[in-house]
């Protein structure tokens, strides 16, 4: 993703939900508005240090000029959450991306079970809104490690019709997610928004029960790092510097391009296949998709970079 597709935006406003997580409220400078949003999208966040992350928005959509993300501060993450709890203040500048729909409402269901695991919960603020709006029926479990880190408690205790289910592990209350996906009534679809394990315990429970045409899985990890940094040897030709990087065993297709020598600026988030910051435009050739955030259509003309490989030689508009 390149930086003129970042819309120039400033901090209205902070607020502390918990302890560990921070609501952001930001406002475009140079337009009106922001780009619509489908409930369930995600946008790239560059911080006014550099860093860019991937955050969904949690915020209604009634203000079109208002885009709202939460982040929890991770101590052992990669710095971006520590960035914004630590060294951002209401009136910086921010840059964000236009919105990309990664767990929208099905648009054959009306009635919705949604499983949140942590922060993975702010998808779930704008889809029960838009369940409401829509007269659906919506059913929220929300897992925490502590109840004090329920941090979007009260805002989704005031949506309307919205039934929650809250399971505090320091509170010995479990989410069994096997009995809510085999729970499921035929009309419902399932939306799961977490940590790795909660969507590999979807996942399988969704296979076991043949469910997995209503199971909408969205991860904010991906690939670790010693899978996305590995795979077959293949070469990459870079259509417009006319060049050949060799990609080898050891390295994504992301670090070769940066290594190359070409002075080439790609963008990256997660490092994982989640967020699509890497990606880049795919002319031909063989590409073996390993990401989670492009659909089949997408991946036909693109390519994920920090966890995506080829076979034999893929030509990348670069
Ligand atoms: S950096 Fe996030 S998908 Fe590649």
């Amino acid at each position: 993703m390149t930086k003129k597709l970042l819309i120039a935006s400033r901090i209205e406003r902070i607020e502390h939900l918990s302890a560990q997580v921070k609501r952001f409220s930001v406002r475009p400078v140079h337009r009106p508005t922001f780009p619509d949003t489908t409930p369930g999208s995600h946008v790239l966040v560059r911080h006014k240090n550099g860093l860019l992350r991937s955050y969904s928005l949690c915020g209604g959509t009634e203000d079109p000029g208002l885009y709202q993300f939460a982040v929890l501060r991770e101590t052992d993450g990669k710095g971006g959450s520590v960035a914004f709890h630590d060294n951002t203040a209401e009136g910086d500048s921010i840059h964000v991306s236009y919105p990309t729909a990664s767990l929208p409402l099905h648009p054959e269901a009306n009635s919705h079970v949604f499983i949140a695991g942590g922060i993975g919960v702010t998808p779930f603020v704008p889809l029960a809104l838009a369940a409401q709006q829509r007269g659906h029926s919506a059913t929220l479990h929300y897992a925490v490690r502590t109840a004090s880190a329920a941090a979007f408690k009260p805002t989704l205790q005031a949506i309307p019709r919205l039934a929650m289910e809250l399971y505090a592990s320091d509170q010995n209350q479990r989410l069994d997610v096997a009995a809510v996906v085999s729970g499921l009534a035929p009309e419902q679809h399932l939306y799961v928004c977490g940590p790795p394990r909660l969507l590999d315990a979807a996942g399988k429970a969704a296979q076991a029960a043949g469910l997995n045409g209503r199971v909408h899985l969205e991860s904010f990890s991906g690939l670790d790092a010693a899978e996305a940094n590995s795979g077959d040897p293949f070469t990459a030709y870079l259509s417009l510097s006319k060049r050949t990087v060799d990609v080898p065993a050891n390295k994504s297709l992301l670090q070769a391009l940066r290594s190359s020598g070409s002075g080439l600026d790609v963008d990256s988030s997660c490092e994982g296949g989640v967020c699509g910051a890497c990606r880049v435009t795919l002319l031909g050739g063989d590409a073996v998709h390993r990401d989670i955030c492009l659909t089949p259509r997408e991946r036909e003309q693109n390519i994920i970079t920090c966890v995506s490989r080829g076979k034999g030689t893929i030509t990348l508009h670069l």
